[in-house]
């Protein structure tokens, strides 16, 4: 069943993502596609290895190509140089390099120079190396004005380096070693609109420590040392992924002030019905709301603009109508289209009879 499943999936994104990128003939030259997305413009694969064949592509290329790269005939301000164990960045960057990819290597240091020659890099990928510590040295990366994508997840840094370029739109950090941020790191970024830091060791956010990002959309901050909600998160967020925290409790106004947000990750964070008062979840912007794997034994108040409520694998015995719906009436009900409450310990036969009422849009009710 679960295969089934993931073999749907990959169906469905791969429908996605082939209908969105697809080959762009005009840019074909050898005969080689490379994925090109129609929309932005940009390199739409983070890798070219096993997906074609190297000597078709690499051998196309009459500029100079730094050892342990490939670049591709039909990009050429792309360089590939993933999975290659390099120990650093290639010396002698080509100036117009736009595109580098420096994933699953073996880069411990980033000497500010290397890349200083590089004025017109868009993305800078980073995944996966030894880079430890803060190895950009502060504004080192202050004149790349074209950057706008910087990711260095699964590394060793420990702290977020200061004065990066005021264009950038996603930092991905995750899965490094960084336990604090300190006030003004993001000072200026007013173009960021993903920052990911889940899988560090953050325990509190300065209160300027998130100040500067006017445009954040998706911040994810799951699988820290937090204890409670941190304060001072940028109201514009619209996505906030906070699951695998352990939260002694949420306080009344955690969320106040994030007017946007939509989509709120909570799960296996030892939630208990204590630690969650009555008007925590109440704004009317909330669609998407994930509380599984805690240890609910009541369900919590949402608000009835609420669309999506994961609260499977909790111990939660009573369901309360009140939750989903508070007054009765044609206009008054619950907009939940799928609640999942399998793996409690209530069964359907526990429901309360009138519910239909309340949840008239359901869709799915996993009991
Ligand atoms: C990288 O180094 C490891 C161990 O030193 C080796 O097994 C592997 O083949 C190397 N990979 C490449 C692409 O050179
Ligand atoms: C990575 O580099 C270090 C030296 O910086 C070396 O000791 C180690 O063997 C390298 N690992 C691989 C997989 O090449
Ligand atoms: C940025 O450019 C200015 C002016 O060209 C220069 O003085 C400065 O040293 C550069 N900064 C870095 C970090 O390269
Ligand atoms: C992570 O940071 C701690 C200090 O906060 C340090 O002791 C430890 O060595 C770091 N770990 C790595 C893998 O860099
Ligand atoms: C931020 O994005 C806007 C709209 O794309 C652009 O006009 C502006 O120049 C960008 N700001 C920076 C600092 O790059
Ligand atoms: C939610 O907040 C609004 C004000 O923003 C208030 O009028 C309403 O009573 C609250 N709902 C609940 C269930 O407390």
């Amino acid at each position: 069943m679960a295969l089934l499943y993931a073999v749907a999936l990959l169906w469905v994104l791969c429908v996605w993502e082939c209908a969105r990128a697809s080959p762009t003939s005009q840019m074909d030259y050898g005969g080689i596609p490379l994925w090109i997305d129609r929309f932005l413009e940009e390199p739409s694969v983070m890798s070219l290895k096993d997906r074609l064949d190297p000597h078709r592509y690499q051998a196309n290329n009459p500029q100079s190509c730094p050892r342990g790269c490939f670049c591709p005939v039909q990009w050429p301000t792309a360089l590939y140089c993933d999975q290659s164990n390099l120990t650093g960045v290639p010396a002698s960057l080509p100036e117009d390099t736009q595109y580098l990819f420096l994933q699953s290597n073996n880069i411990s240091s980033l000497p500010p120079s290397v890349l200083a020659g590089a004025r017109e890099l868009r993305w800078l990928i980073l995944d996966h190396n030894r880079l430890q510590g803060v190895p950009l040295a502060d504004g080192a990366l202050q004149n790349h004005t074209e950057m706008r994508y910087l990711f260095a997840n699964h590394n060793s840094l420990s702290a977020v380096p200061m004065g990066l370029p005021a264009g950038l739109r996603q930092l991905r950090l995750a899965h490094n070693n960084i336990s604090s941020i300190g006030a003004g790191t993001f000072q200026g970024l007013q173009n960021l609109t993903v920052l990911l830091l889940q899988g560090n060791h953050l325990q509190t956010i300065e209160p300027k420590g998130l100040a500067g990002l006017l445009n954040l959309d998706l911040l994810d901050m799951g699988d820290n040392r937090f204890k409670s909600v941190p304060m001072h998160l940028p109201p514009s967020v619209q996505q906030l992924y906070l699951s695998g925290n352990a939260f002694s409790g949420l306080g009344e106004s955690s969320f106040a002030g994030l007017v946007r947000l939509k989509y709120l990750r909570l799960s296996r964070c030892g939630l208990q019905d204590t630690g969650v008062p009555t008007q925590v979840f109440n704004m009317s912007t909330l669609v998407e709301l994930d509380l599984s794997y805690n240890r609910l034994a009541v369900t919590p108040t949402v608000p009835t603009s609420l669309q999506y409520l994961y609260l499977e694998a909790n111990e939660i015995q009573e369901f309360k109508l009140s939750s989903f719906c508070r007054d009765q009436g044609p206009q008054s009900y619950s907009r939940m289209r799928i609640l999942r409450m399998d793996g409690n310990k209530m069964s359907y036969s526990q429901l309360p009879l009138d519910w239909v009422y309340c949840l008239r849009v359901l869709h799915n009710i996993f009991v």
